[in-house]
């Protein structure tokens, strides 16, 4: 990285302040214990409106994660990296997601996202398993560099103000969770999501909420649960398993963002809600494309909506015949007749 300018916050290297501990700020997140996790090309702009509009009025200070995005991207004002950071009022409050593999450059982004107003957490990613990522030395490979990621972390530490998280998984290849949350917890890292798999594994096989258990006994920050929650049991179990402060839901809220809604009203009230109905999934799913058009035009927002409808209409009878309609559909009208046929089944 020669030749680059650090953003001021990088370059006059504040010493780290510390404050109490936990910051009030991080108190008031964990009230509402039920995240959405971040999700590349799933919790955009668009979808964190439409989970944050199906929860309960007194629910809204609910944490939502965006998708990753890349500190690179920031640092060379990419357009659509910069455009990724934007968060709209309706959608707030939200956790914006970086990952990178160099110190200054993560803290630039970091620091620049906090100019920018639009997030109130700065999560870093030590999680993602895409090769082509891991090859560049980034989110989960950070797992096997500890020291790196160190660096990373108390450099984003000393450019920001907000609270800062990280989300890891278990290990790259062997498990070592619990280094890392300590490594993280000491730099002054506000709290920790742990993904219960190995790089690895990437998603298969059983999360391990066991070793998430271990993370939560070892560090004093909050520690937030994530893998396989797609239920009120499996909430239930993880709890109790791991005495999480949180729990991050991710691919059970593709296609299903009641399910936000359901879990914090189940965990704050035991209340069991029912899930939707055909007709309120329709109605919902209309609304999804309505707001990714309106975020990103006609082109892409169709193009988009073909992988959420596919999880929209996972177990409705003659799913498989209209995930083939949706991928033929090229335009809003064509889209929105067929999910209007959803309705007669
Ligand atoms: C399509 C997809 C995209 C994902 N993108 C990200 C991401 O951008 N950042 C991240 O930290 N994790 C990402 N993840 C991982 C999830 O946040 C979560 O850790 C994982 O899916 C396990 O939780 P779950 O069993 O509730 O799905 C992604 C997962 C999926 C399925």
């Amino acid at each position: 990285m020669s030749n680059v300018t650090l953003h001021p916050a990088v370059a006059s290297k504040s010493p780290i302040v510390r404050r109490q501990f936990p910051r009030s700020d991080v108190v008031e997140i964990f009230q509402k214990p039920i995240f959405l996790a971040p999700m590349a090309g799933v919790t955009d702009t668009a979808f964190r409106v439409l989970v944050r509009e199906l929860l309960d009025d007194d629910f809204k200070g609910l944490l939502m994660f965006s998708e990753m995005v890349s500190a690179a991207g920031v640092h060379y004002r990419n357009e659509k990296t910069l455009a990724m950071l934007r968060t709209v009022k309706e959608e707030r409050p939200t956790a914006i997601q970086i990952f990178g593999s160099e110190p200054a450059i993560c803290a630039e982004a970091a620091a620049y996202v906090e100019e920018l107003g639009s997030a109130t957490v700065i999560d870093f990613n030590c999680g993602c398993p895409a090769p082509k990522i891991f090859k560049n030395g980034e989110g989960s490979a950070l797992m096997k560099n500890p020291a790196l990621l160190e660096k990373i972390l108390s450099a984003i530490r000393r450019a920001v103000s907000l609270p800062i998280s990280v989300k890891i998984r278990l290990g790259c290849n062997e498990i070592n969770a619990v280094e890392v949350a300590k490594r993280a917890e000491a730099v002054g890292v506000d709290f920790i999501a742990v993904h219960g798999r190995t790089r690895e594994q990437f998603y298969s096989g059983a999360a391990n909420w066991e070793e998430i258990a271990r993370v939560k006994t070892a560090v004093k920050v909050p520690v937030i649960a994530n893998g396989d929650v797609r239920d009120f049991d499996s909430l239930d179990r993880i709890l109790a398993t791991t005495k999480a402060d949180g729990v991050m839901i991710g691919r059970a809220a593709q296609g299903n963002p009641w399910l936000i809604n359901r879990l914090l009203k189940y965990f704050l009230t035991g209340e069991r809600l029912e899930p939707p109905t055909i007709a309120e999934r329709v109605a919902v799913m209309r609304r999804h494309l309505q707001k990714i058009i309106f975020y990103k035009g006609e082109r892409v927002g169709v193009c988009e909506m073909r992988a959420h409808a596919a999880c929209y209409t996972k177990g409705l009878t003659g799913g498989a015949e209209l995930r083939n309609q949706f991928n033929r559909a090229e335009t809003v009208d064509e889209f929105l007749k067929i999910i209007e046929g959803i309705n007669g089944r």
